[in-house]
């Protein structure tokens, strides 16, 4: 059983959940810098759990502080601030749960948890009157969650839109810089250490759809369910399709989007998008991470920086955990979350698509396809056909619509793969909207 107990100014012990690069990053900037440069703040990792406590670490830790048992954390009464490095909901949710629960404030940088069980930890933060920090579970060293939380407090926010996933934005990077196909940039990314040997989070957009979920309650001051955020990942992008955009005037990035109006509701999305050129979007190359949000009072602002890495994320964790040491109590930056906005459905998001066909190169192909999408309601903007191939008759057709709605392009969309002219329809691509563009 784990006692309960408050943190006061003499107890700023640290207990780590999780000592992989992150947590050893965190527990050698606590050693590094705080405890020698600023004795007013006497940080000091009292305990850390991890599952192999033989594991070799680059981590200026005594060894006898490390154990495989959370209770060395939960129940130690020297520990007022618990770490939680190692993401996953499971068991993750117990330890935090249990750590508030016992009076310890947590600082987490697990983003998985917080977009499925946040509600539920934050409101057992604020029955126990600790903070639950967690800047760096979004956009790793970026501080977004903290502006959102407090300094653009007063706003109203119109849009949030980001690449926040750095993974993904490395093989898109790749993709349209070098003409590449995924498969081999994927390679290339896991032999650098950008991508997982799984890499199914990051590709398949469950890495952002999480993000945006914890950004979009913060901006919007509703629970976000993840399953009803719409996510697709970029396994389908094709080197093709950067060539086409790119003549078009645009290049693809991951994006994950939240907006939100009174009429039409809150919107979550995750999934690759044309960007055009001249916004500041379409600049975010590699590995970094980007945040774009738009307040009543303040306008557009623009965030930028490493998304992932050790030192980055622990700038983001030790930014928390100093917050915990300057306010004490954590009612002032536990939010309260009520319920203003109906969570919107995908089938009424309204863009401009851009839908890459191979087509039979014979006459009437074109009027099949146009005649099908005039059906649903969807105007052609302009189309280019590519890559004749006059032997095999055949042709690429890249067909830019006007901005038409979700459900009617997924209608015709089912109903251009039964036309016998069209082979195969292989990319459906979103436009990103931007309403300021002249
Ligand atoms: N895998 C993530 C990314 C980093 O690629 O951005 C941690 O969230």
């Amino acid at each position: 059983m784990t006692t309960p107990k408050r943190m006061d100014s003499q107890v700023t012990g640290i207990g780590l959940l999780g000592l992989g690069v992150v947590g050893s990053a965190v527990a050698n900037t606590i050693t590094d810098r705080h405890r020698l440069e600023d004795p007013s703040v006497p940080l000091e990792v009292v305990a850390a759990v991890v599952r192999d406590p033989s594991r070799k670490r680059e981590v200026s830790l005594d060894q006898s502080a490390i154990s495989t048992d959370i209770e060395t954390v939960i129940a130690n009464p020297e520990v007022g601030i618990v770490v939680e490095l190692m993401g996953g909901v499971d068991p993750a949710f117990d330890y935090i749960t249990s750590a508030l629960k016992a009076g310890q404030h947590v600082v987490t940088a697990n983003k998985e948890v917080m977009a499925k069980r946040g509600i539920d930890l934050l409101a057992t933060a604020a029955e126990n009157s600790v903070q639950l920090l967690y800047e760096a579970s979004v956009a790793g060293g970026i501080p977004i969650i903290g502006p959102l939380m407090n300094d653009l407090a007063a706003n109203k926010i119109r849009s949030l839109r980001g690449i926040i996933n750095g993974t993904t934005n490395f093989i898109l990077t790749k993709m349209a810089h070098e003409g590449a196909d995924f498969n081999d940039v994927l390679t290339e990314a896991q032999s650098l250490g950008y991508a997982e040997s799984d890499p199914t989070a990051d590709v398949d957009g469950f890495d952002a759809q999480y993000k945006i979920a914890v950004l979009a309650r913060l901006a919007y001051h509703t629970e976000v369910p993840v399953d009803e955020i719409h996510r697709e990942g970029i396994q389908e992008v094709h080197a093709k399709d950067f060539r086409y955009a790119k003549e078009l005037g645009y290049t693809i990035k991951l994006l994950a989007v939240a907006q939100a109006d009174s009429e039409s509701g809150l919107l979550a999305r995750v999934h690759p998008a044309l960007i055009p050129f001249e916004v500041p979007m379409a600049t975010v190359n590699g590995v970094l991470n980007a945040v774009e949000v738009e307040g009543d009072l303040v306008g557009p602002l623009w965030f930028q920086g490493p998304g992932a890495g050790p030192n980055p994320t622990a700038s983001a964790v030790m930014g928390d955990v100093i917050r915990v040491t300057k306010s004490g109590s954590g009612e002032e930056t536990t939010p309260d979350v009520p319920d203003p906005f109906l969570i919107a459905s995908m089938d009424d998001h309204v863009c401009q698509y851009y839908l890459r066909l191979t087509a039979s190169d014979r006459p009437g192909v074109l009027a099949s396809v146009a005649k099908v999408l005039g059906d649903a309601d969807i105007s052609i903007n302009s189309v280019l056909q590519k890559d004749t191939d006059t032997e095999n008759g055949r042709a690429d057709l890249v067909i830019m619509t006007h901005p038409a709605r979700e459900a009617n392009m997924q209608s015709a969309v089912s109903s251009i793969k039964e036309l016998d002219t069209v082979l195969q329809l292989d990319s459906l691509l979103r436009v990103e909207t931007y309403s300021d563009r002249s």
